[in-house]
């Protein structure tokens, strides 16, 4: 018997509708081609609804996601809401609701896109970044004091525990593992300052390197260092594991390497419960309803969704589509650059899996 994944949709802000509608069209295609079956609900989170009703997320939202075997997520940013409203009461609200402490962001050059780094093809690009999901300055630890004054203060604190780091190293290793390229799993810190926080995920990553995962190399880089490297040495990259608030830096800088917003995925996995896919590129306004946007990045969190799913061969297939689609299609990833409409794009992408 095939199985039924529930599966949420939350199309969002400016683009994120078109390109979510290109990601279903695959995984529409997807089940028909591997024999599994789609239970999809909508849910209309985003800008236009806070406008609309004054409310950013309703009460009833996590308990209802909770329901579902994960999430599709557009984009969540509307040229009328102050920044930091729906981001701090929608996206990051979910991530930490649903306890999605992975945020798993591969950065793979596919064939046929062009990446600002001179030299380097997909062969050298290909790796993964774990960015950790619910701590580190993204706490809202903090606040001001005399504010107004010329004495004012703000501060704002990178909080991490324990269990925080050590349940994100736990599935780092293991993906390295899993993944089986290189076996290699680098820290990305700053213990040369960031004393306290950073002193904690080093002890922490070779107390469980040592005793849990021996078949696993371990290295360090510094976060300044790491951006270095992400540009002139890629190919030194297998898996690497890092706090929040580096993770969210580094993975636009990869990002740009992979060929840009216009490609680039991510999921925020909460291994023992709901997890969240997403374009990580935002909700474009200007291109909104044009049927120029590049659906690839969503179409790309679709397939991370289905391998989350257990429907590795199904993702698989996704991911060759894609690749075929770059490689032998597109001009170029992007938007009204493409040669083909955000559309046709899906079309491409959905005829080949
Ligand atoms: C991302 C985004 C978010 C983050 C913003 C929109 C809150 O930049 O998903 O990387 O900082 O995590
Ligand atoms: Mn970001």
């Amino acid at each position: 018997m095939s199985k039924a994944h529930k599966i949420a949709v939350i199309g969002g802000d400016g683009t994120g509708p078109e390109v979510v509608r290109e990601a279903i069209k695959v995984l529409k295609a997807a089940s028909t081609r591997y024999g599994f079956t789609l239970a999809l609900q909508d849910f209309d989170f985003g800008g236009e609804r806070f406008l609309r009703t004054g409310e950013v997320l309703p009460a009833s939202a996590v308990s209802d996601l909770s329901a579902f075997d994960a999430i599709l997520l557009g984009a969540i940013g509307h040229p009328d809401v102050k920044p930091g409203i729906l981001e701090k009461g929608i996206l990051l609200k979910l991530r930490f609701d649903l306890d999605q402490y992975i945020n798993l962001r591969p950065i793979k050059l596919f064939p046929g896109v062009e990446t600002p780094i001179k030299n380097k093809g997909p062969a050298d690009i290909d790796y993964v970044v774990v960015r950790e999901n619910t701590g580190d300055l993204y706490t809202g630890a903090g606040g001001f004091s005399m504010k107004g004054t010329p004495h004012e203060v703000a501060m704002q604190t990178a909080v991490y525990t324990r269990f925080q780091v050590d349940r994100c190293l736990r599935y780092a290793f293991e993906y390295a593992r899993k993944r089986g390229k290189k076996k290699t799993l680098a820290l990305c810190g700053k213990t040369n300052v960031l004393t306290f926080v950073y002193d904690l995920w080093e002890r922490a990553f070779h107390e469980m390197g040592d005793k849990e995962f021996p078949d696993i190399k371990r290295e360090y880089y510094h976060v300044d260092a790491t951006c270095m490297w992400m540009v002139k040495n890629p190919e030194w990259f297998d898996v690497i594991v890092t706090g929040n608030m580096f993770g969210d830096i580094i993975t636009d800088l990869g990002a740009m390497t992979q060929g840009g917003m216009g490609i680039a995925a991510g999921g925020n996995i909460n291994p023992e419960g709901v997890s969240m896919f997403e374009p990580i590129g935002g909700s474009a306004p200007k291109y909104t309803g044009k049927n120029v946007i590049n659906p690839l990045a969503a179409i790309c969190a679709g397939g991370m969704l289905l391998d989350t799913l257990g429907e590795a061969t199904a993702a698989a297939a996704v991911e060759r589509a894609v690749m075929d689609v770059t490689a032998n299609k597109l001009k170029s990833l992007a938007a009204g650059q493409m040669g083909f409409s955000t559309t046709e794009v899906g079309d491409l992408v959905a005829a080949r899996v």
